[in-house]
């Protein structure tokens, strides 16, 4: 069977300016979270290795671009590191202002398109001094920096997204004590999202105030959330973890409001926000054109059967469900389940008004993967296998008329994790950390590569 794409279809891949920049300290770049916090405590981080050096992409950008083009890719997505484009001051770096204009015009040269996200869970260390996104003026601060950036490279930038996966700076920074402020509390996380969703709606006022002819959107980790059983109480729970960390932001994004159903919840268990009319105004009136979707797992979950204990949090409303028999990726332990990307994708068709998204990262992360090296190439057979196999569901999808404008793997070249720093390797490409940051393609690389030449697959 032959799984051909639509013409034009975006092929690529995703990153971040945190996870693959380095240079941290380097041309006037201010101190974001992790530099604080790896400063601070680096004990959090695995092997106590943090972001300093990351894949070197600040001295590397151009061998990098090119070997995206030489490896036949159309289009890759970065973010632009907040507290490198805007100094403590509030003024412009202009030495970040050049490096962003050479990797964009590179870019362009190479013809890979720029995909730009603004925030990467990247938050300025002086912005976090005076609260991060509990703070209102913070919100104000994102939507003067979004502007500068729409201004600064919105000429030539048409794929824009406000954020990555809004919900995880709420989950891991306020709920769940794996980002820093490491603060637990749901009354504060919910005042997080909601500064999220109205900063990403400001974004977009901007960028359409501006007209400059493109795209914008946001990127959600739209993790499908499945029942253990269908008995009204697995049901319950599976919806409660829906509305809380998928459709909080999806909904808003795509229809502007809160879903009612979760703003009862939130009243019922008195965790509601300081808000204001107008700020519902902003959002009811500025959604996204397009979507972006990562999709790494599915989330499996049942009815509470475990203490509900004493913080309240969103797990005090679900269990996760560890299914038996469940396909697992070995090397990072993450269940894999093909069928996911066409289920969300089917969700976003009949529930979504079949908005245009895209794949915005998909991929399989691998410890210890040198050990799969033959004569100097990683030969990454599972993360083909891999890729083939969501790929097929996509094209079951597109067959069925959603509406899918392209495919990103996470990542393009191995780069550093939040928590977890080069330890799951996700690249098709493999990058030697210690000889020099040597960049060299995997199998995988070079499949993906035929792929694109046949915008197909067999
Ligand atoms: C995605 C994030 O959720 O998962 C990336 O957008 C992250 O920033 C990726 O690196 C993989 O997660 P991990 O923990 O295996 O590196």
């Amino acid at each position: 069977m032959i799984y051909n794409f639509p013409k034009d279809f975006w092929w690529g891949s995703a990153s971040s300016a945190t996870q693959m920049e380095g240079a941290y300290n380097i041309d006037g770049k201010e101190k974001n979270i992790w530099d604080f916090w790896y400063e601070t405590y680096p004990h959090r981080f695995h092997n106590n290795i943090g972001p300093k050096v990351t894949s070197n992409f600040y001295y590397k950008y151009e061998e990098d671009i090119n070997l995206m083009k030489e490896l036949g890719h159309n289009s890759f997505r970065f973010s632009i590191s907040w507290s490198r484009l805007i100094k403590k001051d509030g003024s412009i770096n202009q030495k970040a202002v050049d490096f962003y204009n050479k990797v964009i015009d590179k870019m362009i040269e190479c013809k890979v398109e720029p995909f730009i996200n603004l925030y990467h869970f990247d938050m300025p260390m002086y912005l976090q001094e005076i609260g991060g996104w509990e703070n209102r003026e913070v919100v104000s601060k994102y939507q003067e920096y979004a502007k500068t950036c729409f201004s600064l490279f919105g000429d030539r930038v048409k794929k824009w997204f406000t954020h990555n996966e809004p919900i995880v700076p709420v989950e891991c920074g306020y709920l769940g004590n794996y980002h820093y402020p490491e603060v637990v509390d749901f009354k504060r996380a919910v005042q997080v999202g909601y500064h999220i969703m109205l900063s990403s709606a400001l974004a977009i006022m901007e960028y359409k105030n501006l007209k400059l002819g493109g795209q914008i959107g946001i990127i959600i980790n739209l993790t499908p959330s499945y029942p253990r059983s269908n008995s009204k109480e697995d049901l319950e729970a599976s919806n409660i973890a829906d509305l809380l960390l998928n459709r909080s932001f999806l909904d808003t994004s795509v229809f502007g409001e809160f879903p009612k159903e979760l703003v009862e919840f939130i009243k019922e268990q008195d965790l509601m926000p300081t808000y204001t009319k107008e700020d519902l105004e902003i959002i009811k009136n500025n959604t996204i054109d397009l979507l972006g979707v990562n999709y790494y797992q599915p989330r499996r979950i049942k009815a509470k059967e475990t203490e509900k204990g004493e913080v309240l949090t969103p797990e005090s409303f679900f269990d996760f469900y560890d299914m038996p028999n469940k396909k697992i990726n070995p090397h990072r332990g993450w269940e894999i389940y093909e069928k996911g990307i066409y289920d969300l994708s089917i969700n976003i068709r009949d529930n979504y008004n079949n908005i245009p998204f895209f794949i915005s990262e998909n991929g399989m992360g691998v410890e210890g993967e040198e050990k799969f090296k033959v004569e100097g190439i990683i030969e990454d057979t599972y993360r083909i296998e891999f890729i083939k196999e969501h790929l097929k569901y996509l094209n079951k999808a597109l067959n069925e008329g959603c509406n899918i404008k392209g495919y990103h793997l996470w990542t393009f070249m191995d780069n550093w994790s939040w928590l977890n720093a080069y330890k799951n390797r996700y690249g098709f490409v493999e990058v030697d950390i210690n000889n020099n940051f040597i960049r060299t393609p995997k199998r995988s690389a070079y499949w993906f590569r035929e792929l694109i030449k046949n915008n197909g697959f067999n």
